[in-house]
């Protein structure tokens, strides 16, 4: 492990390289990273960086997402099969349909989803930004808002605007079981339940705290409370526990008994894979230029409001 760590560190030394990582990641390949962050500060990186290769280990949007704003630069992902579900969810073919749908509707895409979606997007937002975003256009226009069906109806409800909703979501987050959660509180009475907006209305409806995973660790920090559950996926929690390190984190339970508080597209990247694509400079992500300049016009609007 020590020697991975160093061939990796030596690796983006010579290739003047920059490691960002998603708080989904393995623990060690955090540890490894130079920028640990969510969906919103990973992009501003992405943007900011004077790096010659962006390796990112987290999924495929997110890496295609460092390429739509950095087209001279190598976007290396140590997985290509690093996908994500609620990507997956919104085809661009059936989406396509469903916003000449509503024609006079401006369309907001979280960021969790394809270039494609992208392009066909007036603004693109991350759980960070979504309220500024969706305040940002006027109250009498229209708002049809992809793929997260989940964290529209949350903003909806929160803004109180009424926002049409394409019916995707994220396999993790909606795994998450209320009756578990509910049981944990009654073990646990001083620990406060923090959650993603991806999650079920049910287990936000059970949330002290509900935020983006940047904003989920900053309130475990500055709150007075010892002990935490934690409903998002659990790679977070590594940060968590090494911010403060006399808190309590329970991981939120799924409604089975299997790991599904995971994500398995993230939990594809290992320290070996990421040591590998660093090498031999591969698999490299590519858009074509006409697509990449389509989908770079709604996350510049986004870049411009957060
Ligand atoms: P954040 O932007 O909150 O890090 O969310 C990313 C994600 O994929 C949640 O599933
Ligand atoms: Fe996608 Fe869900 Fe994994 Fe986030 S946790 S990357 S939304 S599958």
């Amino acid at each position: 492990m020590k020697d991975l760590f160093s061939e990796i560190q030596a690796l983006k030394k010579s290739k003047n390289a920059i490691l960002l990582a998603h708080y989904y990641q393995d623990a060690d390949i955090q540890d490894v990273a130079d920028f640990v962050g969510d969906s919103l500060d990973l992009s501003k990186k992405a943007a900011a960086t004077d790096a010659d290769i962006i390796v990112f280990a987290g999924v495929h949007f997110m890496a295609e997402t460092a390429k739509i704003l950095n087209p001279s630069k190598k976007v290396l992902i140590p997985d290509l099969k690093a996908g994500c579900s609620l990507a997956d969810t919104c085809p661009p073919d059936r989406f396509r349909a469903f916003r000449e749908k509503y024609p006079d509707t401006v369309v907001v895409s979280y960021i969790n989803c394809s270039a494609e979606i992208k392009a066909l997007s007036d603004y693109i937002c991350t759980s960070s930004n979504a309220e500024k975003i969706i305040s940002a256009i006027p109250r009498d226009k229209k708002i049809l808002f992809a793929p997260d069906k989940n964290l529209g109806r949350y903003l909806a409800e929160k803004l109180g605007r009424d926002l049409t909703l394409w019916p995707g979501s994220c396999i993790v987050h909606e795994i998450f079981s209320e009756k578990k959660i509910t049981q944990l509180k009654v073990r646990h009475p001083a620990a406060l339940v923090i959650a993603h907006p991806e999650c079920e209305e049910g287990v936000l409806k059970l949330a002290d705290h509900i935020g983006s995973t940047s904003s989920l660790l900053k309130f475990t920090q500055t709150s007075p409370a010892k002990q935490f559950i934690v409903v998002t996926e659990a790679g977070i929690i590594h940060q968590m526990q090494k911010a403060s390190p006399d808190k309590e984190f329970i991981a939120g339970p799924p409604q089975n008994e299997c790991s599904c508080n995971e994500c398995p597209y993230m939990k594809l990247n290992t320290l070996e894979k990421v040591r590998d694509c660093l090498l031999h400079e591969k698999p490299e992500l590519t858009l074509s230029e006409d697509l990449r300049v389509r989908a770079l016009v709604p996350m510049q609007r986004m870049l411009s409001l957060s």
